[in-house]
């Protein structure tokens, strides 16, 4: 294979890789031949998960932690640390949403989002910092999403949180350009996992959705851990602060 194209001896830390599209960026990162490390909150998904991607020979370490907690993050950052010598790639996928109407969130609710969505990938890349400094070639992607720059039925919290991460990108992508480390965003519309089965279950919802899509189909998760990837591949090397959209042409659609 084009070693421009390869991820042999990268090692990688994915939060939030037990299912939809953390799992399949977890596949797509192991596929290219990075040795990585998954998280999670619930012990036994990360377990099979685990064992399930060593059965197909792919080198894979797994903790479980919340993300959204500072010490969930100290100990996830150690731990990859430490099992695979080091960390080139962090991919900051967690995310989680509550739809509300603005008024009706409790300050809890809007805490757990802000914690989860926005200020777990602003403490994990700072984590992560002096390994992907050390790494010489360190590249995170962070998951945004199109809530970040249109306004959706996603609820604010969730759009707020979204639409920091693109700025949080650029801004880590020219602070840390003279440490070798690149930064990139990731931004998807509707893609078929278990964070979106039910709001997609909504028929006229789903219908709305498929009109808005010139495509006219829902994302599944390969289309965007591809991409993911491949952001992190020396082919991507010139490519930093960018928010990139995989969306089926929803924003690119006018009347
Ligand atoms: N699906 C979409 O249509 C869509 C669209 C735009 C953007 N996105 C973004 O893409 C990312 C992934 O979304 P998804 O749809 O694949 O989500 P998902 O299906 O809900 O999967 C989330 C993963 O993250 C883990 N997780 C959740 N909270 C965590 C925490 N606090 N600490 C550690 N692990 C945690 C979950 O496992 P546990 O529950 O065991 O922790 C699971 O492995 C999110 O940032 C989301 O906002 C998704």
């Amino acid at each position: 294979m084009n070693s421009r194209f390869d991820l042999k001896g990268t090692k990688a830390l994915i939060t939030g890789a037990t299912k939809g599209i953390g799992l399949a960026i977890a596949e797509d990162l192991a596929d290219f031949g990075a040795e990585i490390t998954i998280v999670a909150r619930n012990q036994e998904e990360v377990k099979k998960t685990v064992d399930r991607l060593a059965a197909r020979q792919y080198k894979v370490h797994g903790i479980a932690a919340d993300v959204s907690k500072a010490e969930g993050r100290k100990s996830v950052t150690a731990f990859a640390a430490e099992k695979m010598s080091g960390i080139d790639i962090l991919i900051n996928n967690v995310g989680t949403n509550v739809r509300k109407k603005t008024t009706e969130y409790t300050d809890d609710e809007y805490n757990m989002l802000m914690d989860t969505n926005l200020t777990s990938t602003f403490d994990m890349c700072r984590q992560a910092y002096p390994h992907l400094r050390a790494s010489k070639h360190g590249a995170i992607v962070n998951l945004g999403s199109v809530a970040g720059a249109r306004a959706l039925p996603t609820g604010a919290p969730y759009a707020m949180a979204k639409a920091a991460m693109a700025q949080l990108t650029r801004s880590l992508a020219v602070e840390w350009a003279a440490d070798g480390i690149r930064v990139n965003c990731v931004a998807p519309w509707f893609i078929k996992t278990p964070l979106t089965e039910p709001i997609l279950s909504k028929e006229v919802f789903m219908q709305n959705v498929l009109a808005r899509t010139p495509l006219s189909r829902l994302g599944e998760p390969p289309d965007v851990s591809g991409l993911v990837a491949f952001l992190c591949m020396p082919a991507a090397a010139y490519i930093t602060g960018q928010t990139v959209s995989v969306d089926g042409g929803f924003l690119a659609l006018g009347l």
